[in-house]
């Protein structure tokens, strides 16, 4: 009986290591149909899921009071299982290298508790030959096994995309791979359990790394080249939401918005791709220039906020700004890698300390990790600019009544910069009204 069957007979257990955004909700999914050991580092994180507690609210607290996962943080555990898949965090150093810390951590953890006969799959994005170059070496030399003899590997990109409830890990295509014949139709199989929209079964393991990385670096350049629009039409007096609803009337022209590009995928990938191309003497002149680009946005935005106070004829120094919206996308709680935290850095640098209200945040990794405490959207009145930063569903239904009350008397200075709002209203009421 091969290891599928087993799985499926509840002979043998499937693990996930590492239960953040991606690993839980698929540990969650994998969990209605076999058996599931979900393990991750952080003692307070599996605290919480055994207590029926979703932090990342990708799932919802019911599911995971319901679900049959076995959390723990005792990697022991992990010797029960057969089949890994291993959803690490894969960020960068401060000089935007690869840090492959959490990928070797989990390597390591795993390869101590491997047993013979194991397939291991690994989520995390990374650069084509992570998987085999840098993985495989840690897990042969912790577990004493040989890869290809022992145990297989094999490699599936994750392609959630945290806070959407349309596309989920069961209705996107997902890509797979294996190192062999056999493990790609294992790995093929086992996922085609969850994912009812279907495996792609890539070529080999570093196509499928580099299918991943490429998704987000193109899309990262194509925002890229809608921020420089919105550069060059802000120059020109031109609005760029209205150029780009008049161009996408032709059938091949791309919908891509100008925005803040942050969070730990796509302002990240990137980085991962030119790091491997740099080490084999390529230096990328696209993608970096994107990443640029995109990485410059913060401060674009605060200096474009002090140039409309000053049109507005209000005083720079200590004005009243508030910013709605905290992280690093809409309808969801992460504020990691949130590029709104550059506008308010550049604020400060004009003696301006904004107020921050976004109710969708997690307000305690806000406070960890920069020091903000935000304050409720009902308690702000009297500004003189306001920065609508984030489009979450609660911000989309703000009406012009309520926009009016968050300001002080003389002329309103209001930001929108994911263009959530009708221009012409605001503009006629007098606002001096901006966006990317
Ligand atoms: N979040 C997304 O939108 C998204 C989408 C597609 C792909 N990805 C990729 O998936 C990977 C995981 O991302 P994420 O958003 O779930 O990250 P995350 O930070 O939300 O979760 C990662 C989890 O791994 C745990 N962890 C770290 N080191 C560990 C170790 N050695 N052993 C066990 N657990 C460990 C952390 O405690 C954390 O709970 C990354 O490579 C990311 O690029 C993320």
């Amino acid at each position: 009986m091969d290891l599928y069957e087993k799985l499926v007979n509840h002979e043998e257990k499937l693990s996930l290591v590492g239960l953040g955004y991606v690993g839980m909700p698929i540990a969650v999914a994998f969990a209605k149909k076999i058996d599931v050991i979900g393990f991750d580092l952080n003692a307070e994180k599996i605290h919480m899921y055994q207590n029926g507690i979703d932090p990342t609210k990708e799932v919802g607290d019911e599911a995971i009071k319901n679900t049959k996962v076995q959390f723990t943080a005792d990697e022991s555990a992990l010797k029960q299982a057969k089949f890994h898949i291993v959803a690490v965090p894969t960020p960068v150093n401060d000089d935007h290298t690869p840090d492959l810390s959490p990928v070797e951590g989990a390597s390591t953890i795993l390869g101590r508790n491997l047993t013979k006969g194991s397939v291991v799959v690994f989520e995390s994005t990374v650069y084509p030959g992570v998987t085999e170059d840098v993985c495989v070496p840690i897990l042969e030399r912790e577990s004493g096994l040989k890869c290809g003899v022992d145990f297989k590997i094999g490699y599936s990109p994750e392609r959630i995309n945290p806070g959407d409830k349309v596309h989920r890990l069961e209705t996107i295509t997902k890509i797979v791979s294996g190192m062999d014949e056999e493990t790609l139709d294992c790995v093929a199989k086992v996922y085609e359990l969850v994912v009812d929209a279907g495996v792609y079964r890539a070529d080999s393991i570093k196509v499928a790394e580099a299918a991943k990385v490429i998704e987000n670096s193109q899309r990262d350049i194509n925002i890229a080249f809608m921020n420089e629009l919105s550069i060059i039409f802000n120059r020109m007096g031109i609005d760029t939401k209205a150029v780009l609803e008049a161009a996408g009337t032709k059938w091949n022209f791309l919908k891509f918005y100008p925005g803040l590009v942050g969070g730990h995928c796509i302002g990240v990938d990137p980085y991962y791709l030119t790091y491997k191309a740099e080490g084999l003497g390529y230096h990328s002149q696209i993608i970096l220039s994107g990443r640029r680009i995109n990485d410059d946005m913060g401060k674009y935005v605060a200096e474009s906020c002090i140039k409309n106070l000053i049109k507005a004829d209000r005083t720079v120094r200590n004005a009243k700004v508030a910013i709605l919206g905290f992280t690093f996308k809409e309808n969801c709680p992460d504020t990691r890698n949130t590029k709104v935290i550059d506008i308010v850095n550049e604020l400060k640098e004009y003696g301006i300390t904004p107020v921050i209200a976004d109710p969708e945040a997690d307000s305690a990794e806000a406070k960890r990790l920069y020091g903000i405490e935000f304050v409720d959207m009902d308690s702000i009145h009297g500004m003189d600019a306001v920065i609508l930063a984030v489009a979450h569903e609660v911000f989309t239904k703000l009406d012009k009544k309520r926009i009016d009350g968050f300001f002080s008397d003389g002329k309103h200075v209001l930001l929108d910069i994911k263009g959530l709002l009708n221009r012409k209203e605001y503009e006629t009421a007098g606002y001096e009204y901006w966006r990317l």
